[in-house]
This record gives C-alpha cells, sequence and structure tokens, in this order.
C-alpha cells in the first residue's frame, strides 16, 4: 500500500462523520488525531503499537501527531503527550505555557504562547537543540526536520539537512509543510515552492492555494474551491524516518 494511500486514508476516521470534528486533524506515521466538536476531546485512528492513538481524556486546544506518538496542548497550555517515548520525545517541558505543537519522528516542538520555540527528544542532526530564537507564529515538523513562521513570513527550518530541506529560499511564506527529505510552503502569493530532494524533474502544481501538508515524499495543497491536490515531491526512501511527519490540515 503507498504511503499516500495509508496516510490519506487515515484522514476518515473509521466510525465518525466530518463534521464531529473541528477542522484541525494531525496526521502522524500511521495515525491521525483530531478535536471532537463539543468537548474538544482528542480521537485518534490508525496505528496505536504504542498507544500514539490512545490519548488521554479531556480537552485539548491543538493536536500533533508524529511517527509513534502524540501531542497535545491543554486549555492553560501545558503540553501532553502520548505513545512512543523512546527519545523522550513524550516528555514535555512542564513550565511553559504552549499554544501549538508539532510532532516529528523522535522529537517534539512547541511554540510558547510568547512565539518561543522549543523542541524535546531526540536531538539527532540537532533537530531539537537547533530550534531558532525569536518569536514565531506557527510550527511544523515531520521526520528529522522542523519549521517555524514569523508574523512577516519569515521561515526558518532546522533538523535533518541531507538534501538542504532546511534551506529555507529566500522568499516569505504564508505556511511552511516539512516532509522528510524535502519542504514545501505557500508564498504570500499562496503559490507552492519545494525545495530540498526532487524526484526526477516533479514540479508542484502552480495555482494558488488555501493550505498546504507535506508526510513522507508527498505534498498536498488545498485549492480554494476546497478540492485537495497532491503530488510527489521526493523520492520514497524507506529507511525508517520516511513515514514520519506531523501536519495541522
Ligand atoms: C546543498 O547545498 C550545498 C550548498 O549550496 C550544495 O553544495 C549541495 O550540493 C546541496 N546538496 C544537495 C543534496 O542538494
Ligand atoms: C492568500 O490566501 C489568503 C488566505 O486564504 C488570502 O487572504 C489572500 O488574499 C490570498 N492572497 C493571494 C495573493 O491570493
Amino acid at each position: 500500500m503507498g504511503l499516500l494511500a495509508a496516510g490519506f486514508s487515515a484522514l476518515l476516521a473509521p466510525g465518525h462523520a466530518s463534521q464531529d470534528f473541528r477542522a484541525v486533524v494531525a496526521s502522524g506515521g500511521w495515525h491521525s488525531c483530531a478535536l471532537k466538536r463539543g468537548n474538544g476531546a482528542a480521537a485518534c485512528w490508525g496505528a496505536d503499537d504504542y498507544g500514539q492513538s490512545s490519548p488521554p481524556k479531556g480537552r485539548f486546544l491543538a493536536l500533533g501527531a508524529g511517527k509513534a506518538h502524540s501531542c497535545g496542548v491543554r486549555p492553560g497550555g501545558r503540553v501532553e503527550c502520548w505513545g512512543s517515548n523512546e527519545h523522550h520525545q513524550s516528555e514535555s517541558p512542564e513550565k511553559e505555557i504552549f499554544a501549538q505543537v508539532a510532532c516529528g519522528a523522535a522529537h517534539s516542538c512547541a511554540l510558547s504562547q510568547d512565539g518561543e520555540v522549543h523542541c524535546w527528544g531526540s536531538d539527532e542532526h540537532e533537530r531539537s537543540s537547533g530550534a531558532p530564537v525569536g518569536r514565531f507564529v506557527a510550527i511544523s515538523a515531520s521526520g528529522g526536520h522542523s519549521c517555524a513562521l514569523k508574523a512577516d513570513g519569515t521561515g526558518a527550518c532546522w533538523g535533518f539537512n541531507e538534501y538542504n530541506q532546511t534551506d529555507v529560499p529566500d522568499v516569505l511564506f504564508r505556511q511552511l509543510a516539512p516532509g522528510y527529505l524535502h519542504t514545501c510552503g505557500l508564498n504570500l502569493q499562496n503559490e507552492t515552492v519545494c525545495w530540498g530532494q526532487k524526484r526526477g524533474d516533479n514540479k508542484p502544481p502552480p495555482g494558488r492555494f488555501k493550505q498546504i501538508s507535506s508526510r513522507g515524499p508527498f505534498t498536498c495543497a488545498l485549492e480554494t474551491s476546497g478540492r485537495a491536490v497532491c503530488w510527489p515531491q521526493a523520492e520514497q526512501r524507506r529507511d525508517g524516518e520516511a513515514l514520519q511527519t506531523d501536519q495541522v490540515l
């Protein structure tokens, strides 16, 4: 089964209608999580071998999903994680007040209420200690790298950089979507821009989009009509990390 099929069929929660959820979905390696309408509880489905699809009860404000772990922001700003803790990726800092969280394969990053990036878990390729200093408004993470966006559209990515996937081009962005060996984003004109590894002479689709999301070698973008367009941006590589990403769709 292709990654795309697996990743995206995971978006259809068995036994739930889409209107049961707020439009916040985090998809990881082989599982996905969404916030329920009404009580704000986390619901996860897909792989649960590490308990990554068994969230604690209670209300969450935001979610992230990694390879085999998930994290959520509680009202009040504490981050709570569940699932694999092999690299201490589920041990969130206790004293910070967070607003957003994103999970990679073996690390997690969160944005504090005042816009600072904090990462924990594996520090291979400085995926945790490489977090940029400054004030950011959005955070996203994937297998081995993460990206954050400033209010003025300046982007920063850090971590695994084998294909220069963390070398953000000198343009302003509205959104960043790290994959595994590549990164894509939407520039201020809402066009797709991708860098890092490329599959052949694959080009991202032309046009304007309202959202973008990557996982593994794939990227999907949402047209203003609501139609999703997906393409393989990078080569698929099955070396254990290629399947891990986190995105809020
Ligand atoms: C990454 O960037 C450096 C410096 O521009 C370049 O020399 C290198 O070939 C790039 N690596 C890949 C895999 O594209
Ligand atoms: C880009 O998208 C945003 C949000 O959907 C919208 O407000 C803005 O007008 C768009 N800009 C362009 C140039 O299409």
